[in-house]
């Protein structure tokens, strides 16, 4: 394996990774084909979909707004679709809107005072709004109102401004970064969970009807093996697939035509990509599985800190391949066993399968 090469930098290497790169122009045009349109339409989420199916269908009887809902999960875990649903199962637009986008408390008094009454707002990284813009939001939540102020200095004043009922649903990564009063005004908070290989396949199977590829069983058993829990990166990785079956195959996607076309992308059987396995081989052949320091390990792989800790290590603890120690990173057993080596004490011959080979 060529952990110690000299490649790209690593902004490149992340954008060309089929599992670690952000949604980018592909995606966001293949992605509105592919969401799933209703409830019942989106896959796994049970708890979720349930608990919001509830909520939507007894405002719909009262013939109210719904309460605000927050999402939180991981990138494409499927928030902004459900954020959709939400508007749809309402039969109310959508407003779309982001926390970054939002830098100024004007920029949300501005949008919030054009909302119709039942509108969906939906406000995708919630916890990346600037501080004043988050105060404002507190009471259009909580009375359909906001201040806006007018004039600079002692002379100022505010002139409150009534809102329309609308439907707030807030999307975060990060759930444990919102300020609790921002938090506790959603009526609803989904946590949404990884998806299970066979929820994956699902979606694989879905996806592929949609884009009319024809792919048996194995080969969606394939890639959702891949998928590394996450619906965006199944539906990525069954573009490349095909596109694969179609150049290398006669466009039909089985379990041998999945395996290959990933292996050229560098996807291995566990989903790790190549930053992921630089990382894990390191662990394993430089120190002997560890427990070694975090820049240390970082300088080995000739990342950033923040690339190894942010990108890499987070899907390898979650896998069961790495952990984090106060000494320093550990590779647990699965490690050794996912990149074909032994581990120094059970090779029985001391340092055998650290140098060996
Ligand atoms: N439960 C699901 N069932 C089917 N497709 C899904 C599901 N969740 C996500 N997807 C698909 O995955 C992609 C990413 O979903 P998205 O809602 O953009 O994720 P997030 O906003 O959480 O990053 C979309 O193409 C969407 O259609
Ligand atoms: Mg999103």
């Amino acid at each position: 394996m060529n952990w110690d090469e000299t490649g790209p930098d690593t902004d490149e290497r992340l954008d060309e990774s089929l599992v670690h790169a952000d949604a980018d122009g592909e995606d966001t045009a293949v992605e509105a084909a592919l969401r799933p349109k209703d409830l019942d339409e989106f896959v796994g989420q049970e708890k979720v979909r349930e608990q919001l199916d509830l909520v939507l269908k007894a405002a719909l009887a009262r013939g109210a707004t719904a309460d605000h809902v927050l999402l939180s999960g991981a990138p494409g875990l499927g928030k902004t679709t459900l954020s959709m649903i939400i508007a749809a199962e309402m039969g109310a637009p959508i407003r779309i809107t982001s926390g970054p986008a939002i830098q100024h408390a004007g920029d949300l008094a501005a949008i919030l005072s054009s909302l119709q009454e039942g509108e969906v707002l939906f406000l995708d990284e919630i916890h990346r709004m600037s501080r004043p813009a988050e105060e404002m939001l507190y009471m259009a939540m909580e009375d359909f109102r906001v201040d806006v102020i007018v004039g600079k200095g002692p002379g100022a004043t505010a002139i409150p401004l009534e809102l329309p009922p609308f439907t707030l649903v807030g999307a975060t990564t990060r759930a444990g970064l919102l300020p609790p009063p921002l938090r506790d005004r959603f009526g609803f908070t989904g946590h949404m969970e990884f998806y299970a290989p066979t929820e994956l396949e699902r979606v694989i199977h879905r996806s592929a009807r949609l884009l009319d590829v024809e792919i048996d069983a194995d080969g969606a058993a394939e890639i959702a093996g891949r998928s590394r829990g996450t619906p965006r990166i199944a539906n990525r990785l069954l573009r490349r697939v095909r596109d694969y079956a179609q150049v290398k195959a006669d466009g039909r996607i089985d379990r041998p035509v999945a395996a290959t076309a990933l292996g050229v992308y560098e996807v291995d059987a566990r989903g790790l990509d190549r930053l992921d396995r630089a990382v894990l081989g390191a662990l394993l052949k430089l120190f002997g599985g560890g427990p070694v320091g975090l820049s240390t390990l970082a300088v080995a792989v000739g990342e950033e800190r923040e690339t190894v800790e942010e990108v890499a290590e987070p899907f390898l603890v979650r896998e069961g391949l790495l952990a984090r120690t106060p000494r320093g990173r550990v590779a647990t057993p699965a490690a050794w066993a996912h990149l074909g080596l032994v581990p120094p004490q059970q090779g029985g011959k001391g340092q055998q399968g650290l140098f060996g080979a």
